[in-house]
């Protein structure tokens, strides 16, 4: 039988190596692009090799306008199909409406939302002959605004409806489109705020479910979108936040418990 083949992009960071160790097994190919092949983008290739999966290290700079179609055209090459794109690559930016200048803004739009677009843009035809689903990972600072993440707000929530858009426009092919919002989670992106003891504690104590998350929690998400299980689930933005999206009226206040 032939091999469904995935294609992940960030896939050497913390949240996409995470997803190509959940999708790997033997009756899969995964084409894992980063825009550096340093360690941690061989130490997830070599995991998920270890879990049976054919890989291919697909490299190329997001920024770059060509990248999308070529890094698509490289896992075609290799494997001959398509069957899933996770477009998950994503940067975090400088924050501050009033003070981003316009590079700021080309960049962050380049690898958050325009080559979101153009990834799924160049992977159409493939996915329409295999009935495959493409997912892009977007976050809950998409849903409502994070404060000084500007930037990162905007793409996010474009992200969400270009999602949204894509399902509508090519379900009639039989390509499923959904996107992913992650929460608060511990990733390498993430890594300066959690390794402080005391914001990670403000953080967790924010969340209701009482934990920061993990990309293993993601990537849980994931594989259940890419697989057969998620059949009819398309146009849907799964948020993954240990409910925190959910508690504006926490500011309200709690009604003290009588009983536990
Ligand atoms: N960590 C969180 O709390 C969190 C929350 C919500 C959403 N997200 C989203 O999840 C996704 C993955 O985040 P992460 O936490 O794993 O971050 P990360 O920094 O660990 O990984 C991001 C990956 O994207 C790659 N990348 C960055 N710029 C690129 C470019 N120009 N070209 C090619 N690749 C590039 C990086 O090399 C890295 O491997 C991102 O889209 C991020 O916005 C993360």
């Amino acid at each position: 039988m032939e091999k469904r083949v995935i294609l992940v992009t960030g896939a050497g960071g913390g949240i996409g190596a995470a997803m190509c160790a959940e999708i790997a097994n033997a009756e899969t190919a995964l084409v894992m692009c980063d825009h550096a092949d340093g360690a941690p983008l061989q130490e997830a290739a070599d995991a998920a090799r270890a879990k049976s999966a054919d890989v291919a290290v697909a490299l190329g700079d997001l920024v770059d306008p060509e990248t999308p179609a070529r890094l698509v055209a490289e896992a075609i090459n290799r494997f001959g199909r398509l069957d899933g794109v996770v477009s998950n690559a994503g940067i975090a930016g400088p924050g501050w409406l009033d003070q981003v200048t316009l590079d700021d803004w080309e960049q962050v739009f380049a690898v958050n939302l325009r080559a979101c677009w153009l990834l799924a843009r160049a992977s159409f035809e493939h996915l329409q002959m295999s009935n495959g689903a493409f997912i892009a990972t977007a976050s809950v600072s998409g849903m409502a605004p994070q404060h000084g993440m500007g930037l990162y707000n905007l793409t996010k929530s474009g992200v969400i409806m270009l999602g949204q858009t894509l399902a509508q426009e090519w379900g009639q092919f039989g390509i499923r489109v959904n996107t992913i919002s992650p929460g608060f989670i511990r990733s390498p992106l993430t890594e300066a705020t959690y390794a402080d003891p005391e914001k990670h504690a403000a953080r967790a104590a924010l969340v209701p479910y009482g934990r920061i998350g993990t990309p293993a929690d993601i990537a849980k998400g994931v594989h259940w979108l890419l697989s057969e299980d998620a059949d009819y689930v398309t146009g849907h933005n799964l948020v993954i936040d240990g409910g925190f999206s959910g508690t504006v009226n926490r500011q309200i206040g709690a009604v003290p418990r009588t009983s536990t």
